[in-house]
């Protein structure tokens, strides 16, 4: 039956605030954000990042320092990204596997300190390879000739070198990724995020966390995460952009429907991942939707670097209330159905909340 336009009247229940309230659906609480931060080795650093204004590389002490700041103000959970020197890269990411990495050391100081917070760590090899994709490559053969800390540059000479063949060997980076998830998970991680868009590499971290007795660590799988444009500041952040070519290999094309998001979030679960991230945010929120009926673990959502850098440069030349957008899009993403939302935005949208 159709509503008669005579009595209808939609503002009656936007009359006033308490109402509004009270119809209220999406909710926002400290809880439901995640702060990512950016670790290197070293002391005392505390580089800005350009292009992301109010996010920083840190040492490990100083992440310390940030981290009891962070659990003081009521932030619950991080998630940590290791940048790399340039002279402790290789083709192959082995830093990652250093126990004494920037990553490592951080989760051992926070987990010391008794910082109450989730350690969430992200998972992936583009940060500690020289040409800066998310694993091992396959069809590079002129390796051995090369110094470590050369940046990669494609071969001239015969076809199987050309970096354009040059892709990121889908099982030599899952055998690698669950030895970095086991020591992140030793150091202290109570959930490990791997983003490297890798097939069965969920089967393979659980696996392996199971077998070195780390049965209670979590994997919440960057599951859906397209080739994006949106990515561009963290890769100044990280120091990890690649070297030639892009990740169109083995991200996800913006171009196809929610069907292909559906079905990697699936594949992921039954592989599975705990819980499922949808990345970037902001022009995804129809995947974010689709994927959060589809699915019966919790699903996640990035607002990612670029998005961050595009409110941030808004709000700088005055023409938005940065609080209000940023929060409006929080609730935009609660309601497509993300139960939690990684963000820059964290700890400012915790102090907001707390006013
Ligand atoms: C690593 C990774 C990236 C991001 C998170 N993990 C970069 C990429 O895939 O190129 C991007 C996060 C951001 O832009 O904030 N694979």
């Amino acid at each position: 039956m159709s509503e008669s336009f005579t009595t209808t009247r939609m503002r009656r229940l936007r009359r006033g605030g308490i109402l509004r309230d009270m119809l209220a659906q999406s909710t926002l609480a400290p809880t439901h954000f995640v702060a990512p931060l950016f670790v290197r080795s070293g002391q005392a650093i505390r580089r800005p990042i350009l292009s992301m204004p109010g996010q920083f590389q840190l040492s490990p002490d100083m992440a310390l320092e940030e981290l009891s700041d962070m659990a003081a103000r009521g932030i619950k959970a991080y998630l940590l990204f290791g940048v790399v020197d340039a002279e402790d890269k290789d083709e192959s990411g082995s830093h990652a596997h250093d126990p004494n990495n920037a990553v490592c050391t951080t989760l051992r100081l926070a987990r010391d300190a008794g910082i109450n917070m989730l350690a969430i760590t992200d998972l992936c090899y583009c940060e500690y390879t020289t040409h800066g994709h998310c694993g091992p490559l396959t069809q590079i053969t002129e390796k051995t000739s090369r110094r470590k800390t050369d940046k990669f540059t494609p071969s001239k000479r015969g076809k199987s070198l050309s970096a354009s063949s040059a892709t990121v060997d889908n099982d030599a980076t899952i055998a690698q990724l669950g030895r970095q998830a086991v020591l992140h998970a030793k150091a202290g991680a109570d959930i490990v995020a791997p983003s490297g868009m890798m097939d069965h590499g969920v089967a393979a971290i659980r696996a392996a966390l199971d077998s070195a007795g780390f049965s209670d660590t979590s994997i919440l799988s960057y599951a859906v995460k397209y080739a994006s444009g949106f990515y561009g500041p963290f890769r100044e952040a990280a120091e990890s952009p690649p070297q030639f070519g892009d990740r169109r290999g083995y991200q996800m094309d913006f171009r196809r429907d929610s069907r292909e998001a559906v079905r990697e979030a699936l594949l992921d679960v039954g592989e599975g991942a705990d819980m499922v991230m949808v990345k970037p945010g902001m022009a995804y929120l129809d995947i974010l939707s689709a994927v959060r009926q589809a699915v019966d673990v919790p699903c996640a959502v990035y607002q990612v670097s670029g998005e961050y850098a595009m409110f941030k440069a808004a709000a700088q030349a005055g023409g938005i209330d940065e609080k209000q957008c940023v929060l409006e899009m929080m609730h935009a993403f609660r309601r497509a159905g993300a139960a939690f939302i990684i963000t820059y935005y964290a700890s400012e949208i915790v102090e907001w909340l707390n006013q």
